[in-house]
């Protein structure tokens, strides 16, 4: 399929399993006493690295494909690797699974791609140190045939576990990763461990982990955890990933007479900021049969054309569309008048710098974008025209400019189409089977 603006959107789909319940399901599995039966898990690049890391640590991992089952070894259960742990291009799987081997009588060594390499890890270096954990990186140039110290703060990295102490940990960020890796290492300590963090970041990890047996409380923007408790395995069954099927709702939204229906969409109010904006922007988005599945809300998403105006997205809306953020970038393109994205400074270090990525691709286009310190003002409702588009292999990125282009004129190009398999390997696929 060529990525140009001859066509229409019609017709259902069902987006890939969330990538955050699939790495927790196989993390909270492997730690766990029994079996956990894992449906509609995300056969993505990053989840399968997690499930590759946990494999190494020694817990017995099937994936069939339609499922994932895994024997867990319990709290306790894990043993040394024999070799350097790959988190790919996973920093869910980089900064949770830290927490856990952080609280490990053996020390273990992480490294991922050129990527993982530059995201900063002292964001959980410092709470986890603080509960006794120690942590060494490599200079990654030499690595691995020499392991000269660095303190870049990023992978690769050796994590020396050791007995915990509980912590009361105030982050900086409102990061679930951050929070998920404290709350992790709290499983181990020696005391009541809790994390404040100034927003609330998607609460998966506080869910999902009670439903394990964990004791966890929390009020407000704070969390704590109980230590030692006894893990039970448990069947999860994954909802659609919003943050995919959010390139649906955009494509819906801003491709003329069209209409899409994404079923079995997560809904959770701390990941659904993607909702809000569609509807702040005059999108015509409608929740169907709203239901609970494994703990999570979830809803079949029906999307109409829309003429959309722009909006103000900022404050605490952020960490529920943080990954949604180059694909609204897009529908603001489209959209009349201005949008502004504000405090939405973490986009600087994910996958790629997501602001300069977004402005770089988005002026390309012929889109008017200022980039700013925490964010961009897009002026939306001049015509885009295809560009070739540098991904820098961020799959988010790939996605959001596919679906810019199915609505420029000419042919649109990306230099990396394959990086979209990290979060949502049959991406193009579900495209192509919504394209009339
Ligand atoms: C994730 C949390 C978010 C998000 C990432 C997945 C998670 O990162 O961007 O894709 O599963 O906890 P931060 O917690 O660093 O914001």
């Amino acid at each position: 399929m060529k990525i140009t603006n001859n066509y229409t959107f019609h017709g259902e789909l069902s987006v890939p399993g969330d990538k955050s319940i699939s790495h927790r399901g196989i993390m909270f599995g492997a730690i766990s006493n029994g079996m956990t039966e894992i449906t509609n898990f995300l056969q993505g690049a990053d989840c399968l690295s997690t499930i590759s890391c946990f494999q190494k640590l020694g817990v017995s991992i099937e994936n069939t494909g339609s499922s994932v089952l895994i024997r867990g070894n319990g709290l306790h259960g894990l043993s040394a690797p024999s070799q350097v742990l790959n988190v790919g291009n996973s920093g869910t799987t980089t900064r949770l699974i830290s927490g856990i081997l952080a609280g490990q009588s053996f020390e273990t060594t992480l490294d991922g791609d050129h990527s993982i390499r530059k995201r900063p890890m002292r964001r959980i270096f410092t709470p986890l140190s603080q509960m006794g954990a120690e942590f060494q990186c490599w200079d990654r140039d030499s690595f691995p045939a020499s392991r000269k110290p660095s303190d870049s703060g990023c992978a690769p990295f050796t994590i020396h576990g050791k007995c915990l102490q509980g912590i009361h940990y105030q982050s900086p960020v409102a990061s679930a990763q951050v929070k998920s890796s404290v709350l992790l290492a709290g499983l181990y300590a020696d005391s009541k461990t809790s994390v404040t963090e100034p927003v609330l970041s998607r609460n998966h990890t506080e869910l999902m982990l009670s439903a394990f047996g964990a004791q966890l409380t929390s009020a407000g923007t704070t969390v704590s955890i109980e230590p030692e408790p006894i893990l039970h395995g448990q069947k999860i069954q994954v909802p659609g990933d919003i943050s995919s099927a959010a390139y649906f709702i955009a494509l819906g939204l801003i491709t003329p007479h069209s209409e899409i229906l994404i079923q079995n969409t997560g809904i959770n109010p701390t990941r659904s900021g993607i909702l809000t904006v569609a509807l702040s922007m005059g999108g015509n988005v409608k929740l169907l049969n709203e239901r609970l599945i494994s703990g999570e809300p979830v809803a079949d998403i029906l999307v109409k054309s829309s003429s959309l105006h722009g909006t103000t997205i900022g404050g605490n809306l952020i960490p529920t569309l943080i990954d949604e953020i180059p694909v609204i970038a897009v529908m603001a393109a489209f959209a009349e008048g201005k949008t502004v994205i504000q405090n939405a400074e973490e986009l600087k270090v994910k996958e790629s710098d997501r602001i300069a990525v977004v402005t770089e691709n988005l002026r390309a286009m012929g889109g008017s974008i200022v980039p700013t310190e925490d964010g961009m003002i897009i002026e939306g409702g001049k015509p885009l025209h295809s560009a070739h588009i540098h991904t820098c292999q961020d799959h988010r990125i790939a996605m959001a400019f596919t679906v810019a282009g199915l609505n420029a004129s000419g042919e649109t190009t990306l230099d990396d189409k394959n990086c979209a398999d990290i979060s949502y390997p049959s991406f193009y696929n579900d495209i192509l089977c919504l394209a009339k």
